[in-house]
């Protein structure tokens, strides 16, 4: 169980949190509900966003079919990119624009999705782009609000991004990653088919669901609600709460789940069981960070992913080289949850129980270090790289990467425990080689 002393009220913290979710169905060939489902919703004409490569594959003609059933015109949209940009965002908007539609239909993974909420957004309320980009980045405007209706599809079981109301991309000019989050932007439905992850090459299947494994226990370690500031009005508070009792059950059972089935999904393409309740975890995963929020890891990641050299990882048929995002992530996990475990070691020993570590005879102070090392140990029976090392980096590079991480302070101020700069380029420092 976990520790109540947790939510115990800071002066000036909020005592309340609230829990935004999309609708979601989840099973086996449940893509072809897609038409009846946008009938339901009394859509009569979609766009249906999806990237090149899936376009063409059945699971998206699934989709497309069950629309032209129900009667509900669409038109695809698949010139998204699989690491999205600002200028991929405007692009899709602007499609979207002169589209004239009633809906939206994402099938895709995170990036797909995520365009998909941009491209919502600026038809629904259009603005400039950077109005509704998160502070200081970008204004920091509140959606003002409902968008038009979106039906969810993910194709790769880890961004959770189906779940969750908020869109990542690159922002070129100012070379870092950066995001729109809005309660608003929760796609109204999600539709979880396990048969999605069936034919993802191991290399995705691993980044995908280390993605999950990172949002669960990152949610499951930040900083509670009860610490983060009580907003003026309480359609002002945040829609990453902190850490909250909602959010708690969600990560736990992701955690469990992905503890269980993660390393024999990636080692065995044939094993559905495994490859279809990480699709469920994934899910399980967004609405929990959904909700209360990722920390350090995530904020690190940016830092690993905009400053690749040349790393080109396996199975990602890209001309440019890349450290995909699950990757970026969980290559910082060990190092930092060593370095947080001191704030709330229980959450620190539970996390590490629910992902299959043998906590018996472990003191408060071990929390870190077990933690550690069952990630790790998950890490090397998927054979994933050993430490930023592997991806290019090396010690002249920790004070850029520590600049790099700087500013994302919407993630940094969610940890339990504060990293000054300094202390990131410490902790990239321990991410750089695990075995
Ligand atoms: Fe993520």
């Amino acid at each position: 169980m976990a520790c109540c002393h947790y939510y115990m009220l800071e002066e000036g913290g909020d005592a309340a949190f609230s829990i935004n979710v999309s609708q979601l169905t989840f099973g086996p060939g449940c893509i072809a509900e897609a038409g009846d489902r946008a009938r339901e919703l009394g859509l009569k004409r979609v766009a249906l966003f999806t990237d090149r490569k899936l376009a063409a594959l059945p699971f998206v003609q699934t989709a497309q079919q069950s629309l032209r059933d129900a009667g509900v015109d669409c038109a695809v949209y698949s010139e998204v990119d699989v690491e999205p940009t600002d200028a991929s965002f405007q692009a899709a908007a602007r499609f979207a624009q002169e589209g004239r539609f009633d809906g939206f239909v994402s099938v895709g993974g995170g990036s797909v999705i995520d365009t998909c909420k941009a491209a919502n957004l600026f038809t629904t309320h259009p603005a400039d782009f950077t109005d509704y980009v998160n502070a200081p980045i970008g204004a920091g405007r509140p959606v003002p609000g409902p968008l038009k209706a979106h039906i969810a599809c993910p194709t790769t079981s880890g961004t959770g991004s189906e779940t969750t109301g908020v869109a990542v991309f690159d922002f070129v000019a100012r070379k870092l990653k950066t995001g729109i989050a809005s309660k608003h932007m929760i796609p109204t439905l999600a539709l979880v088919d396990p048969d999605a992850a069936a034919t993802l090459p191991g290399t995705v299947l691993a980044a995908s669901g280390f993605d999950a494994l990172s949002h669960a226990l990152e949610c499951y370690t930040c900083r509670p609600h009860t610490m983060r500031a009580k907003p003026a009005h309480a359609s002002a508070r945040p829609l990453y709460n902190g850490a909250n009792p909602w959010s708690d059950n969600a990560a736990r059972e992701a955690l469990r789940l992905i503890g269980k089935y993660l390393v024999r999904a990636v080692g065995d393409a044939s094993d559905a069981e495994a490859r279809g309740q990480m699709m469920y975890a994934g899910a399980l995963a967004g609405m929990a960070f959904g909700n209360g929020g990722c920390h350090l890891p995530h904020g690190m990641s940016y830092a690993v992913a905009g400053l690749v050299r040349d790393y080109r990882a396996p199975d990602y048929p890209h001309a440019h080289p890349m450290v995909p995002h699950g990757m970026a992530v969980i290559l910082n996990a060990p190092s930092v949850y060593r370095f947080t475990a001191s704030a709330c070691p229980e959450r620190h020993l539970e996390g590490a129980e629910c992902l299959g570590a043998d906590i018996r005879g472990a003191t408060p102070a071990d929390a870190g270090e077990v933690v550690a090392k069952r990630i790790i140990e998950m890490m090397q029976a998927t054979r994933f790289p050993a430490g930023l090392a592997a991806v290019g980096y090396g010690e002249a590079d920790l004070s850029a990467l520590a600049d790099g991480a700087f500013p994302q302070k919407r993630l940094l101020d969610n940890s339990p425990r504060p990293a000054s700069k300094d202390e990131l380029a410490e902790l990239f420092r321990g991410a750089m080689r695990y075995w």
